[in-house]
């Protein structure tokens, strides 16, 4: 962990935004709470993605599936059969690891040591052996490459075994192989199931798209670096069923569209960039990452990917029930375009990953003030749509009717956004506990506002005060994310 995201980690639980799941416990490796503050922060980025998504386009509508599907789904999906992490144990630690990560770790090594080449052929032939399945081979480069457990120091590991990354559990009170279910480890696939339910009654021409918002699951064997690997986690996905042969129009449309809306919210462009697949999903014909730079490097934000029809062939293979679309629309040659099974662009957002890069960017310390009166401030810079409270009533004194003003002026703005009073100690504190949770504007109500029905905003980012009528408030602080 460096620093900053140690201290990052420490800020989130300290000021309500993300607990350890289970604490009193010790907590659950790789899952999370969202507390008072983060559960706001998180759903101001779903609606914002949800606005994004459905009502900003004519053409897509939303859903919100079950978690538990069909075991079928899964086999139709490539689940059952791929979706495996290669995993190795150390014999003398008896801890386990992913093997793709030691190796990338090393190759991370080599880089950070100026052996670039080297690194690249490392993961070349990582690359290599994992697509042919060779897991014996795997193993013999961890060992050929000397490296040690980072706990036990030793390179006495097991062989490489492929892990199912579901997890699976029981429906009814009988334990037989017919009711083995499994928790999704992806959103789409409720929403292929759903395809012709969607067009049919929704009568949705393509090209059209269906977004969902939901919990997913998978069982990840390492669980590093806060909220960014879960295994209780949250997806947001969109399917844009498209005609064959105009998928990648509809993939770079997507790709550029993604990357205006991670602006929109407020993640500079400096640290955000794409990344192509050089190895593709066994769904995909083409691919790209979103990636933001966290504390702890350029990772994968969001994934975009041209699926081609596999998806609803295999389920129309399974469920013996066509997936099929008539497209009344006229070719070239003036004949309708037909019967066939659409192919999809698909772009998928992790929301607590999106929640966990908005939250570095926004994590802010700076020295204030000169000489004597210098002193470090902190406060998350988030955009005011975003943040978890968007003003903060405050009496300068309680008495001579302040309070109730500020009272008062509150509950006129509680309707529109999420508003406190808070008339409690001295106001540079209280200006100081809304800065380190985001609140953009400080709403002072003095001796003047009796008089004049005047106010003062006090900026978050600047410190700056404004003085407004009390009639104008709702204008001045009522941002919205605009796409
Ligand atoms: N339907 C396609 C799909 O699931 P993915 O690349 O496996 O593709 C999409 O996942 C997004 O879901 C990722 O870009 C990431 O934001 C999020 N995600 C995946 N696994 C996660 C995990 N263990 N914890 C948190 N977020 C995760």
């Amino acid at each position: 962990l460096t620093n900053s995201l140690q201290d990052i980690i420490s800020h989130a639980k300290e000021y309500g935004f993300v607990f350890p799941s289970s604490e009193i416990y010790d907590g659950l490796q790789a899952v999370y709470d969202y507390g008072q503050n983060g559960v706001e922060l998180k759903n101001n980025l779903k609606t914002a993605w949800w606005k994004a998504m459905t009502q900003l386009h004519d053409n897509i509508v939303g859903i919100d599936a079950a978690i538990f599907m069909h075991p079928l789904t899964w086999k139709a999906s490539g689940h059952v059969d791929g979706f495996n992490d290669p995993m190795i144990d150390n014999k003398d630690s008896k801890k386990r690891y992913r093997a793709d990560q030691l190796l990338e770790g090393k190759a991370e090594e080599y880089t950070a040591a100026g052996e670039a080449e080297k690194a690249q052929a490392l993961l070349a032939e990582m690359g290599r052996l994992l697509s042919a399945e060779d897991l014996a081979g795997v193993r013999d480069l961890i060992i050929a490459e000397n490296i040690v457990c980072p706990i036990s120091k030793t390179a006495n590991w097991t062989e490489v075994r492929q892990f199912n990354l579901m997890f699976s559990t029981q429906v009814g009170s009988v334990a037989e192989d017919s009711s083995l279910i499994y928790l999704r480890p992806e959103t789409a696939q409720g929403i292929f199931v759903n395809f012709l339910n969607v067009q049919k009654t929704g009568r949705m021409k393509i090209p059209f798209g269906i977004a969902q918002i939901g919990k997913a699951f998978r069982n990840e064997i390492v669980a590093r670096q806060f909220t960014f690997r879960m295994r209780e986690f949250e997806q947001m996905e969109m399917q844009f069923f498209v005609r064959p042969g105009t998928e990648m129009e509809w993939y770079s449309a997507w790709k550029e569209t993604r990357m205006k809306f991670h602006k929109a919210v407020g993640l500079p462009a400096e640290k955000l960039k794409f990344h192509d697949h050089e190895k593709l999903a066994h769904y995909a014909n083409a691919a790209v990452d979103i990636e933001f730079e966290f504390p702890f490097g350029f990772r994968e934000m969001e994934g975009i990917h041209s699926r081609t029809d596999f998806d609803l062939r295999n389920h129309q293979e399974l469920s013996k029930k066509k997936q099929q679309y008539f497209d009344a629309e006229l070719d070239a040659n003036g004949k309708p375009y037909g019967n066939y099974i659409p192919y999809v662009v698909e772009t998928s957002v992790g929301a607590d990953r999106l929640f966990l890069a908005t939250f570095c960017n926004a994590f802010t310390k700076e020295t204030v003030g000169e000489g004597e009166n210098e002193k470090e401030r902190t406060y998350l810079k988030l955009h005011p749509a975003l943040a978890p409270i968007k003003a903060a009533v405050l009496p300068l004194v309680k008495k001579d009717g302040l309070a109730e003003k500020g009272e008062a002026i509150a509950q006129s703005l509680k309707s529109s956004f999420r508003t406190v009073y808070d008339d409690g100690g001295a106001i540079g504190k209280r200006y100081t506990r809304q800065d380190l949770i985001g609140t953009p504007f400080c709403i002072a109500v003095d001796y003047q506002t009796m008089e004049d029905d005047t106010v003062t905003i006090r900026h978050r980012d600047s410190m700056e005060q404004e003085r407004v009528s009390i009639s104008e408030l709702k204008e001045k602080i009522g941002y919205q994310v605009s796409m």
